[in-house]
């Protein structure tokens, strides 16, 4: 199974991201897991959407928490990527939850607390994903370092990430004292060291965005735990042949 290929918000090269016909598709490619990012609207239903505005992947305009779910569903999701897919909406946490009974992927579900600090999205989120019994397939990540602060003290039994972009020397020790279970690197953080020495203290390291055929060979060569990609298909013909 390692290293785990998560479809970065679903397919989204080939269908528009963050919707179900995206995670439906990388299901059809043979993805080991999707990879999907959480906002919350304003009555507290946690969408997936990665921007905090809709304009750049909806026809609607302003924030997804000032929209209540149900204006937030009139909005169409999938037209700004192609026609075809003019009747897509943006999901709910529980929508891919509730898909994924069957499915049985992995699912990183990203916090998106960068910009819009969410008041208790760790704790909707979890609760979401025990209502569905999707403890054991889940896994939540943020930048946010409050927030893995707040997840460290929810102890929700689910897996925790700490997602980054920045150089750290004592990254591996930073993930040790937030109690998260894996790092979330990207790309250019990655090096044969940092994944041998987070191994050694038993967290995993996932790289993303990793679309390049020399760069997802080079992270499963290096031994990560896991790459996210907009092309699925390509990083598991890449892993076959490895
Ligand atoms: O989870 C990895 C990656 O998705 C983080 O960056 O901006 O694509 O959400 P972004
Ligand atoms: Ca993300």
């Amino acid at each position: 199974m390692a290293p785990i290929i998560y479809a970065h918000r679903g397919a989204s090269k080939a269908a528009p991201e963050n919707t179900m016909p995206a995670f439906e598709l990388a299901a059809k490619q043979g993805a080991d897991g999707i990879e999907t990012d959480v906002q919350l609207t304003k009555d507290q239903i946690p969408v997936l959407i990665h921007d905090e505005n809709v304009r750049r992947t909806t026809d609607g305009i302003g924030f997804v928490q000032d929209y209540t779910y149900k204006e937030l569903q009139e909005l169409d999701a999938g037209s700004w990527f192609s026609s075809t897919y003019s009747n897509t909406t943006i999901p709910t946490l529980d929508q891919l939850l509730a898909w994924n009974k069957k499915k049985k992927l992995k699912l990183n579900i990203e916090l998106k607390n960068g910009v819009i600090d969410y008041e208790h999205i760790e704790k909707i989120v979890c609760e979401r994903i025990q209502a569905h019994k999707m403890e054991k397939l889940s896994v939540i990540s943020t930048f946010n370092f409050k927030s893995l602060k707040r997840l460290q003290k929810l102890n929700c039994a689910i897996p925790y990430s700490y997602l980054t972009s920045r150089r750290n020397p004592d990254l591996v020790q930073l993930a040790k004292e937030l109690g998260v279970t894996g790092l979330h690197i990207r790309y250019r953080l990655l090096s044969k060291r940092l994944v041998e020495k987070a191994k050694a203290e038993k967290i995993y390291t996932a790289v993303y965005t990793v679309n390049h055929p020399f760069s997802i060979a080079r992270v499963l060569r290096l031994g990560a735990h896991g790459l996210f990609t907009d092309i699925p298909s390509l990083a598991i013909q890449i892993k076959k042949k490895l």
